[in-house]
């Protein structure tokens, strides 16, 4: 039933189920006693949805903290519960995490959820204060979702997706493939968080005109850009850029309404979270002209197509696959944070958070 990979040291135990492997892996903890050795040693780890590029810092970072992980590449659902078993902290993505699945961990003995990403509106956290259970997000510098960010923003400036489309024919006229400076752009920032403040920053070495909306208003963000009404941000700004959370109140935030109000050609940036746009209103938008181009790292349901290899399936969201279809609309597959730091960081403060859990400690990233 079992066999033993000895370069990465797991068990692969084959899932019927769902054609996922699941692999059990122990990493025994070497190092000598650090300062959380006393309490870790309590306190048992499943680390779900691991990729191999997190492997390496699982490693380290379990050496580390003297922390004893087994490990599923499979997402936590119904059918991989049984592998947390006798575990007290689990560490995932962002696999939907409802209250009737939450149930099923905390009878498994799971007490605190670490979510490896900074957004936790996977996690139902009604459901978790309701059961007892405790949830914790991740972090990780804003430079690399910031980052991503400008460079999708020039992306769609200037129309990067058509040119590289029309280059791959070897079509290498320059008509309708002209774009615009950054410079000349008034740039409006939804959001101005620790990633928006970041992309903010970079963006005044370019010389833009900056404006910026948010519900409290930042001094630093001060520093680059003028606080507006909304209704004035979508009014003046040629390029909008999202950054908020996926709040209740945020949902679809930009829909036909708010559309109408843009300029005409308007830039749209995603790299916050799918539904804050609605997606047919948008596709209407790119379709009448008002929208002259868009670049999205995130889409409504994106939610088990993305970091899932489909190549040569029927896409399940017909939407993105319109999108794809438009020489105009950049999509790319909710990789801003993917970054050597950022994946590490991820990877150590998940571990680290349920160490502090574990030792009843203050802890930073806990949110129930
Ligand atoms: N694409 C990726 O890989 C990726 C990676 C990390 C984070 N994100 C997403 O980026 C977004 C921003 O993250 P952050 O770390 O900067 O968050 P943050 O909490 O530091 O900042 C969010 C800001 O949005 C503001 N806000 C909330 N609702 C608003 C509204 N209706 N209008 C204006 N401002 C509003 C808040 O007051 C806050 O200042 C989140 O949605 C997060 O999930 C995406």
């Amino acid at each position: 039933m079992y066999r033993t990979d000895k370069d990465a040291g797991a068990y692969f135990l084959p899932d019927e189920d769902n054609g996922h492997r699941l692999i059990l892996h122990r990493i025994k903890a070497r190092q000598k006693r650090d300062k959380f050795r006393k309490g870790a040693l309590a306190m048992k780890l499943i680390v779900y949805n691991y990729r191999p590029d997190e492997l390496g810092y699982l490693k380290k970072f379990s050496k580390k903290y003297g922390v004893e992980l087994a490990l599923c590449d499979a997402v936590p659902d119904e059918k991989t519960v049984g592998a947390a078993k006798g575990c007290s902290c689990m560490s995932m993505l962002t696999t939907p995490m409802t209250a009737e699945r939450m149930k099923k961990y905390y009878e498994a003995g799971v007490r605190f959820i670490s979510t490896r990403s900074i957004g936790y509106d996977h996690i139902d956290l009604k459901a978790a204060r309701e059961l007892g259970m405790h949830i914790g997000n991740g972090s990780y510098p804003p430079d690399s979702v910031a980052d991503y960010t400008v460079m999708l923003m020039l992306m769609a400036a200037r129309k990067v997706k058509a040119i590289a489309l029309r280059s791959a024919a070897q079509d290498f006229s320059l008509n309708g493939l002209q774009g615009v400076d950054l410079h000349n752009l008034t740039v409006g920032v939804i959001g101005t968080g620790r990633i928006g403040r970041t992309v903010m920053k970079r963006l005044s070495a370019f010389g833009c005109r900056i404006l910026a909306c948010d519900l409290y208003q930042n001094d630093e963000a001060k520093k680059y850009a003028e606080y507006v009404p909304q209704d004035r941000l979508f009014a003046e700004s040629d390029l909008i850029t999202l950054h908020m959370p996926a709040t209740k109140e945020n949902y679809h935030l930009i829909n036909e309404k708010t559309i109408a109000e843009m300029k005409d050609g308007v830039i749209l940036v995603n790299t916050a979270r799918g539904s804050l746009i609605d997606t047919k209103a948008f596709l209407n938008g790119v379709e009448s002209g008002k929208i002259g181009g868009a670049a999205f790292d995130v889409v409504e349901n994106e939610a088990g197509l993305y970091y899932c290899n489909q190549e040569g399936k029927i896409l399940q969201n017909r939407d993105l696959a319109v999108m794809k279809s438009y020489p105009n609309v950049i999509v790319t597959p909710h990789t801003a944070f993917y970054t050597d730091q950022a994946v590490s960081d991820m990877v150590e403060h998940s571990i680290e958070s349920c160490v502090l859990f574990s030792q009843g400690k203050e802890n930073p990233w806990q949110v129930v």
